[in-house]
């Protein structure tokens, strides 16, 4: 079974995500698992119009029950519109936000206690990577959030690697680049006893998921740009759920 995130970031109107919403229940679902992540003034009307097997994901929670948490969200809202996933750590807010590795531990826990299932995000600059520290700051990150991570039973947590020089960019990684990270993280993640699903996410198109799939040793995408289009998302889609079972 493979994970389709849809991020659709700060875009769409509450018209334009209704649209977007009712043309992804035609989205297969056998072999996928879509996830749909709006701004949160659609989720509303995106949770009224999908149908009950594609998911609803947050892209942020604030990690308090309630109170004075201006411009905040927390658990009691998300929990209105059957939201089960939330979106932690992308690198947008890491860089633009200021979130840092204490902060995202935090949610994560807060989001793991209420039944949440965490999508972290992790990923290293170009910088980083041109300096030769790409496991070093995804293994930083990782062990920021995950080590001595109390796992209850039923929980699961999802890493998407996002190289931050891919998001947006139209530079996707290479199949072998990505399959070495995936690697990586489950290796990072299994020594602190801790399973997970890994994903990528980066510039993913219907013109190179096809060898993500067959080389990226990952079990689904979370998707920015692509998302935005019923055409395109729904092709990554069909791609998906063709793939074989891991
Ligand atoms: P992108 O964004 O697909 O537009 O590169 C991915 C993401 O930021 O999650």
């Amino acid at each position: 079974m493979k994970y389709l995130i849809a991020n659709w970031k700060m875009n769409l109107n509450t018209a334009e995500a209704r649209e977007l919403a009712a043309a992804l229940r035609r989205a297969p679902h056998a072999g996928v698992q879509v996830i749909v992540a709006p701004p949160f003034t659609s989720l509303e009307a995106v949770s009224g119009t999908l149908a009950g097997e594609i998911g609803l994901a947050a892209q942020n929670i604030y990690p308090a029950e309630s109170g004075a948490y201006t411009g905040e969200i927390g658990a009691a809202q998300l929990e209105e519109f059957d939201v089960r996933w939330v979106i932690l750590g992308h690198s947008e807010r890491r860089a633009l936000l200021g979130e840092t590795d204490a902060f995202i531990r935090r949610k994560l826990e807060f989001t793991m206690s209420k039944g949440l299932t965490p999508i972290l995000c992790v990923g290293e600059t170009q910088e980083e990577r041109a300096a030769g520290r790409a496991n070093a700051v995804v293994g930083s990150q990782l062990r920021a959030s995950l080590e001595g991570l109390e796992m209850a039973g039923e929980s699961r947590l999802l890493i998407a690697y996002e190289p931050v020089w891919a998001i947006g960019t139209g530079q996707v990684a290479t199949p072998e680049l990505a399959a070495a990270m995936h690697r990586f993280i489950r290796e990072t993640a299994s020594q602190m006893q801790i399973n997970v699903s890994v994903l990528y996410g980066g510039s993913v198109t219907p013109a190179n998921i096809g060898e993500l799939l067959a080389g990226a040793e990952c079990d689904g995408f979370l998707v920015g740009g692509a998302s935005l289009s019923a055409d395109q998302f729904l092709q990554l889609a069909a791609k998906c759920a063709g793939a074989e079972v891991i």
